[in-house]
């Protein structure tokens, strides 16, 4: 039987890489929480219910009744930008939630100032904030960033620390095995300031993992996804989780294409494009960086409809992502979704999903539960890469090295979920993934 999480004492410290719309809002929304003006509606950890026990022993229980969840109250935030605004100026400014729905948290939000970012304009090229580091090595970035956190904790008092990135997304870095293979290898390259194999979101997981903090990575940046860095999430015995939120588009896909896979129907072709245009559509606008956000979209689907295993059904179909920057719309994105499917003799036929839909406020939750049960998982005595937390990841990791295939299904990252928290609550993992 795996580890029974350890209680939740004392405070719970979450830094978070990139104060922006995704951040501000996740912030705001758990502030709202606390004083009982908002419902942190979306939450797995604050809303799901599941079954542990079966026959008479059956019961369906929130988490928090299950497992040691850290509570809302036991927060404290800080974070890092290149931007030096804080995180009440950065609300507003993101204009995702309404003035009305900021206000009562103002003074809050207002003593959450960024930390200066480790920044590389080279990764994020749309991106002009001084709140920086300045031009320094990447090794120098890693060891300013461990001083950041061991100040954070030594000014809050919190008793652990989790790390989220929810910044920018960075320009793709391919994993190459001469400098991402080893820990060894990836700190000589560091000290080597190396600026084309290691992006400025290495130091910070680096920096998170040896100070003992969980990372998670909420773009699609390879950051934690190779070798290097698995190693030392086994030897610091600290989580991993990531890749990229599973929000909008890449949820509905993920949930939509078991309906065809479950029910033998042919795809010969999925195109996806949406239109956004916040900061984060206005960076991802940049080639260079789309590439990264491509790499992690159009993974989800080839796992659940796969070719090699029906043939007659998957063969070649035609799979496309887009993102197209507009800027009228802000923050609430317009997705489109176009399925050919055939049927019976081969008879085509089209499903159309347009969704309209808002990128932080379905992205706040994700933020919430994974720091939540990356920080329960760490007091489970769980490392490495947390597989059970592909639920909420579009892009999950898994080891390649050894051909393993990740799983994209909704269904199947539920169940893997669920058996997380039955064990970590010390009940059996009774589900079957099939
Ligand atoms: N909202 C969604 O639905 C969703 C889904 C999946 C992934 N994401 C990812 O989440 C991230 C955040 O999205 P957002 O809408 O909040 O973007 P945003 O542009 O509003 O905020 C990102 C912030 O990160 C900061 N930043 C960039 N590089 C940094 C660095 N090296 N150090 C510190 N700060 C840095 C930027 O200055 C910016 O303020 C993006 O990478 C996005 O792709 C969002």
């Amino acid at each position: 039987m795996a580890e029974k999480a350890k209680e939740a004492n004392g405070k719970l410290g979450v830094l978070v890489v990139g104060l922006g719309a995704v951040t501000t809002t996740f912030m705001t929304g758990v502030f709202m929480a606390r004083k009982g003006l908002a419902k942190p509606v979306g939450s797995m950890t604050q809303f799901d219910k599941i079954r542990v026990g079966r026959g008479e022993n059956k019961k369906y229980l929130h988490y928090k009744d299950i497992v040691p969840i850290a509570s809302l109250d036991d927060i404290v935030f800080g974070a890092w930008d290149v931007y030096p605004e804080n995180a009440y100026e950065s609300a507003i400014n993101a204009e995702v939630l309404k003035e009305k729905d900021i206000e009562p948290v103002k003074d809050e939000l207002k003593a959450i100032k960024p930390m200066k970012a480790a920044f590389d304009k080279n990764y994020a090229k749309r991106l002009d904030g001084d709140n920086t580091m300045g031009d320094i090595t990447r090794w120098e970035m890693v060891e300013r960033l461990r001083e950041d956190i061991r100040n954070f904790k030594k000014e809050t008092g919190v008793e652990r620390v989790v790390v989220l990135w929810a910044a920018s997304t960075e320009v793709y870095v391919a994993v190459d095995e001469k400098v991402h293979g080893t820990e060894e290898a990836m700190v000589a390259a560091m000290k080597a300031d190396d600026k084309e194999h290691i992006a400025p979101s290495m130091c910070y997981a680096y920096a998170a993992l040896l100070e003992g903090c969980p990372f998670i990575m909420g773009a699609p940046n390879t950051t934690v996804d190779f070798p290097a860095m698995w190693e030392v999430a086994e030897r610091t015995k600290m989580p991993i989780a990531g890749k990229d939120f599973k929000t909008g588009q890449t949820l509905v896909k993920s949930g939509f294409a078991p309906i065809i896979g479950t029910r033998c129907l042919g795809l010969s072709g999925w195109f996806s494009t949406n239109i956004l245009g916040n900061r984060d559509g206005l960076v991802l606008d940049e080639p260079a960086n789309f590439r990264t956000k491509e790499v992690s979209k159009l993974s989800t689907l080839e796992s659940i409809l796969v070719p090699e295993e029906q043939p007659d059904l998957y063969n070649d179909y035609y799979h496309k992502v887009r993102i197209n920057y507009y800027p009228p719309r802000n923050d609430n994105k317009e997705g489109w979704d176009n399925i050919d499917i055939f049927g019976w003799m081969g008879y085509p036929m089209q499903i159309k999903i347009n969704f309209l839909c808002r990128d932080s406020i379905l992205a706040a939750p994700l933020c919430l539960d994974l720091v939540l049960l990356s920080d329960l998982a760490a007091r489970a005595g769980r490392y490495g890469t947390q597989k059970f937390l592909s639920f909420f990841l579009k892009s999950p990791m898994h080891d390649y090295t050894e051909g393993e295939i990740p799983v994209n299904h909704l269904f199947q990252q539920y169940v893997m979920l669920k058996n997380a928290i039955r064990e970590m609550g010390g009940y059996e993992a009774d589900e079957e993934i099939d």
